[in-house]
């Protein structure tokens, strides 16, 4: 055979093998991966990469049980069955298949997925060509990119904590929040991020900004602090999901309450434009 994977369990040939839609990788890229040189179906720096494997499983906090043992066997019968002298095998374990929500899923059984084929070892003699770009791994938040581990991460540190979301910010100044847009009213102006590389442009947000417009509400795309956050009058979390969430507290502290007015008037807008759209 010239490539096999595997997944939970069962083999098949790479272009056959399936995976559930609900897989956590495919929608968050909720997992972690080795990827190793394999030479006359034996592993190189086999030590070094299961090392790093569980450190990347630590870090995102994934249970994943199977003792080395037991993986290196399943590692070890899948370039078996790859006649390929030269072979790169690819191993990943996701957080598991639930119904996509953002925080951990109750009881998902973490999923391995494993292929391998035959890949000639790289010429190392012929000179090659390179590039150079700006290293902005991860700083492109506008792309509505599967890769949500950091989101993932947050919105559990946050449900951990009993709270709704997880404002981030950078160097102080607020940017967004897990999976939504946060939107502040101060002094009857309702001020958010602007749609640079650092917030997704949300759907959401631009409604609001678009209504508070259309009443007469001041607005202000300008980002604000985490300081200015604190002392706003209401802050709103907005989202195709959440629509628009009044705040009470931040980091434990009680803020907003300030202008229940405006919101509720804002909050209401949303809700007719959101109605009277479907
Ligand atoms: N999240 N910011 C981030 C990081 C988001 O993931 C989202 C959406 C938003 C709000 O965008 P919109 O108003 O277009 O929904 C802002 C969706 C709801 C999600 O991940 O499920």
């Amino acid at each position: 055979m010239e490539n096999i994977g595997y997944y939970n369990g069962v083999f098949a040939p790479v272009e056959e093998l399936m995976i559930p839609a609900c897989d956590r990788g495919v929608y968050f890229g909720d997992g972690v991966y080795e990827a190793l040189r394999v030479e006359r179906h034996r592993f190189f720096a086999l030590e070094e990469h299961l090392s790093r494997f569980r450190a990347s499983l630590a870090f995102l906090r994934i249970p994943f049980e199977m003792t080395d043992e037991a993986l290196v066997a399943i590692l070890q019968e899948t370039v078996d069955r790859v006649e390929s002298e030269s072979q790169q095998i690819y191993f990943q374990v996701t957080r598991g298949s639930a119904m996509r929500t953002h925080a951990f899923p109750e009881g998902a059984q973490p999923n391995l997925l494993i292929f391998t084929r035959g890949v000639p070892l790289a010429d190392i003699v012929e000179r090659r060509r390179l590039i150079v770009l700006p290293d902005t791994r991860w700083g492109h938040c506008n792309i509505k990119s599967i890769n949500l581990i950091p989101s993932v991460l947050a919105a559990q540190a946050a449900k951990e904590r009993g709270c709704t979301e997880a404002v981030f910010h950078r160097d102080g100044v607020v940017t967004e929040c897990s999976s939504s847009n946060l939107l502040m009213l101060k002094d009857g102006v309702l001020r958010t991020a602007p749609t640079d590389e650092r917030i997704l442009p949300g759907v959401t947000r631009g409604h609001f900004l678009m209504l508070a417009r259309e009443l007469g509400v001041p607005v202000d795309e300008t980002a604000f602090t985490l300081e200015e956050a604190y002392d706003a009058d209401e802050l709103m979390v907005t989202s195709t999901s959440l629509h628009g969430l009044p705040v009470c507290e931040l980091e434990g502290k009680p803020v907003c309450g300030r202008d229940e007015p405006l919101l509720r008037k804002l909050q209401k807008a949303y809700r007719e434009y959101f109605y009277g759209s479907i």
